[in-house]
């Protein structure tokens, strides 16, 4: 996201303080890396020069559009970086700004008493450089091992990038990396997902089943004298809390409310506007999947890869996510 060369001291650019407040694009590629060691020779074998390690801490902040964070790193500049990019697994897009600190304890702070913080993302990037692409190989705390490429745009605003895009595909099938591995969100977003960063296989199963069991208990006090069919969710907001909600229906059928958006309410009434995981039960279906206005909603406050449980605590169980339910969701940044 960040260009490390000058965080590294390398590459310097007569026109840095221009480019770094600029908007910048490049294209990007993000993957699971089950053997950091291969990519890290086959990388070498290519060519790419290795520029070492870098610690980086990355501070997210909420209440923002697109995304803002407070980078800090060793070695290198501290920077506040803003950006926004699509979420697709194949190579992407990403338009940012990068703005040099030098009071990252102080920024940090007002930004957190201002916005709040999301979550921090600590890690271990190894960088190496091919061909203008950045290749990161990063330890990323509490989620494994990653790789991305970078290939920044050289040319103007106009170009189509396919110049960036071709090199990053070629590193792709020069480090052999699988489709499956491919990941179309941002370390931060894998981390909230979890609702508590580290959490482990085990732990995100538990979870499950706390968020399963916490709908199924709220089900029981669903309002539903016209359809008698109960329906309980349960969606966990990024800090573990669990918020719930019934269906609640009406003697004007059309002004009922699905549980879901029942659910939704409740957690935006307690203060938040992201949602981590859902949870939804019905009595008397085993399997019972949100109806498309409430996949609309719970996509207002979830990221597409946000993990949703249907089923019952001790029963059947399937995991979906918001984006499986609702690809193509219509979104629009609110007006300034
Ligand atoms: N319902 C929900 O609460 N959530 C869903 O995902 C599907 C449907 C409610 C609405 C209505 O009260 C009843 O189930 C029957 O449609």
């Amino acid at each position: 996201m960040v260009d490390d060369l000058e965080a590294l001291g390398h590459g310097r650019d007569d026109n840095l303080a221009g480019r770094l407040s600029a908007s910048m694009r490049n294209v990007e590629l993000k993957a699971r890396d089950p053997d950091p060691a291969r990519s890290l020779e086959r990388s070498l074998a290519l060519g790419a020069e290795d520029q070492g390690e870098i610690r980086q801490r990355d501070t997210y902040f909420a209440g923002a559009r697109g995304r803002i964070k407070l980078r800090e790193q060793d070695p290198g500049e501290d920077e506040l970086i803003q950006y926004s990019r699509e979420n697709s697994a194949d190579a992407r897009t990403s338009s940012y700004r990068r703005v040099p600190t030098g009071e990252a304890d102080a920024l940090r702070a007002a930004l957190d008493d201002a916005y709040g913080t999301l979550v921090t993302v600590t890690k271990r990037r190894r960088l190496l450089l091919w061909e203008g692409v950045r290749i990161h190989l990063d330890e990323v705390e509490g989620l494994g091992s990653y790789l991305e490429f970078e290939a920044v745009a050289e040319a103007g605003p106009d170009s189509d990038l396919s110049a960036e895009r071709d090199r990053v595909e070629r590193l792709r099938a020069e480090l052999g990396i699988d489709d499956g591995d491919l990941i179309a969100t941002s370390y931060s977003d894998l981390l909230l997902r979890r609702a508590h960063p580290g959490r482990s296989a085990p732990d995100d199963a538990r979870a499950a089943d706390d968020l399963m069991r916490a709908a199924d208990e709220v089900m029981r006090t669903a309002y539903v004298p016209y359809s008698h069919f109960p329906v309980g969710a349960a969606l966990r907001a990024p800090d573990g809390s669990i918020h719930v909600g019934s269906n609640v229906e009406n003697a004007s059928y059309p002004q009922g409310q699905c549980a879901e958006t029942s659910a939704t309410g409740a957690l935006i009434a307690a203060g938040h506007t992201l949602i981590a995981e859902v949870a939804v039960t019905a009595e008397r279906m085993d399997i019972c999947p949100p109806c498309g206005g409430c996949r609309q909603r719970l996509a207002e406050f979830a990221s597409a890869d946000t993990l949703v449980h249907l089923g019952r605590p001790d029963g059947p169980r399937e995991t979906t996510t918001v984006g499986e339910l609702l690809p193509l969701a219509f979104e629009l940044d609110p007006p300034a």
